[in-house]
């Protein structure tokens, strides 16, 4: 079977059935479901893969449906969109390829695969006359991939600032609401099946580092790979830094940003400072938002939810639908995406980052500190906005200073703190984090 099946019905083949693939499931098999009719053509479920055929499940499939052979769906020549939302890397990455190469429309959701060889994947689909379609690989419900390749594809893309890991999200709003530390926040979001039992890829940036080279390599038309994302997590935040950000007038948010300057991009994720009226500022719980700064468009911004069974189902689905619509018609449409002529923007490097900080020290009661800390970042060209000094602590005759700089470079702050550090008044450089006005 290729794309240039005609008017005959389409048949799925899902690998995965967890939580998202039992509501992909759930939709294809409802009845009086308008897909048919939207698609142009019946659209059914053939097949399901599982990784463990024992294993009791939420949905009961008609029966013959469910396979731990790979196989079942791969070589079958009836089967025409393959929808993958096993997750991982290996075996997924295999299976995608076979589909690909045996003529198959591919979904996935699967943002690791997509980040680390999206662009591999999609000239195999350009080379097959197929589609490959990853709306839901960033921003769960929310149409972000989709539009940036298709409605706001006429705009030179100056920014895009989001909000694109919900656990992280739910973790600092906590943070910021109840006083909670970093650990109570996690175990909470454990508890409520909003992180995982290891959490570290969400609590490192290292999933929304993968979400920002999906979006970043469709909005500039280049392939990035993770490792061109800087990431910062957000384990190091403290208390006192949602007390301080209040008092200043900011939320504290992990953003997930790429800018164009002058031909280059820079990707990074790390928590910043974001003013309280900032719209991302109100972006709270596991609510996923991205603000795209275009040259036509200005700012748009989409908000949504960012992961769950039913948003993330809605983008799959979405995209069955629109792969059901182009069999037969457009296989290489526009969602076959980034990476065929590329453009020649390259990735600049962190240290070049022009942006205000907010410092906060552990520093000795003592005259005469303030001045030498002064010195260190004016030796940097680092100019000092605000001085706070609070929680003095004549027991152990220290005090916390929280210093905001105006705009400065990245390599300078960094080399200042190294010194401010070695300063024998300095007890603990306690947090830094980064302002985005
Ligand atoms: N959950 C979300 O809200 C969300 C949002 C956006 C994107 N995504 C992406 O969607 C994908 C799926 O996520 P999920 O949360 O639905 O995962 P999940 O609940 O862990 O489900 C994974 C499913 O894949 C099956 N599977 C895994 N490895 C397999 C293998 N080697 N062979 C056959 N079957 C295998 C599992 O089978 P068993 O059931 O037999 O174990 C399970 O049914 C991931 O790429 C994820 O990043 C998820």
């Amino acid at each position: 079977m290729t794309s240039t099946a005609t008017s005959t019905a389409i048949n799925v083949g899902l690998m995965g059935l967890g939580v998202v693939g039992t509501g992909v499931a759930a939709t294809l098999l409802r009845e009086n479901s308008p897909i048919s009719d939207v698609a142009g053509r019946p659209v059914n479920l053939k097949k399901v893969l599982v990784r463990d055929l024992s294993r009791s499940r939420d949905i009961d499939l008609p029966s013959g449906f469910l396979t731990a052979d790979p196989e079942d769906i791969l070589s079958d020549p009836d089967i025409h969109i393959v929808v993958e939302v096993m997750g991982g890397t290996d075996p997924a990455k295999g299976y995608l390829k076979r589909a690909l190469s045996a003529g198959k429309h591919v979904v996935t959701a699967n943002k690791e695969v997509m980040a680390k060889s999206g662009p591999e994947l999609l000239a195999l689909a350009r080379e097959n006359g197929v589609n490959l379609l990853f709306e839901a690989s960033v921003g769960g419900g929310i149409p972000i991939v989709g539009c940036l390749m298709n409605e706001l594809a006429a705009n030179e893309i100056r920014s895009i600032r989001s909000i694109i890991n919900g656990t992280t999200n739910y973790i600092l709003t906590r943070m910021a609401n109840q006083g909670t530390n970093f650990q109570v926040a996690l175990s909470e979001a454990q508890g409520l099946g909003y992180a995982e039992a290891d959490p570290t890829n969400d609590i490192e940036g290292i999933d929304a580092g993968y979400k920002l080279t999906i979006l970043a390599s469709l909005a500039y038309r280049r392939r990035f790979k993770p490792e061109d994302v800087y990431l910062e997590g957000i384990s190091k935040l403290e208390p006192q830094d949602f007390r301080y950000a209040r008092e200043l007038g900011y939320a504290i948010k992990s953003l997930a940003i790429s800018s164009l300057d002058n031909g280059a991009v820079q990707l990074r994720v790390h928590p910043v400072m974001v003013p309280n009226e900032h719209m991302l500022a109100k972006v709270d719980g596991v609510y996923n938002a991205v603000e795209v700064d275009g040259s036509l468009c200005g700012q748009v911004l989409f908000h949504g939810m960012g992961a769950g069974r039913e948003p993330t189902t809605s983008a799959v689905v979405g995209d069955v639908i629109e792969a059901a619509r182009k069999m037969g018609g457009h296989p290489a449409g526009p969602h076959q995406g980034a990476a065929q002529n590329e453009t020649s923007i390259s990735v600049r490097p962190m240290g070049n980052l022009q942006t205000r900080y907010y410092i906060r020290l552990d520093v000795a009661d003592r005259p005469g500190v303030l001045a030498q800390i002064a010195k260190a970042l004016g030796d940097g060209q680092i100019s000092i906005a605000e001085v706070l000094q609070k929680d003095t602590q004549p027991e152990t005759e220290s005090a916390e200073l929280v210093i905001t700089t105006h705009p400065a470079k990245e390599a300078s702050v960094q080399m200042a703190l190294e010194v401010i550090a070695g300063l024998p008044e300095v007890r603990r450089v306690s947090n830094t984090l980064r302002i985005e006005e």
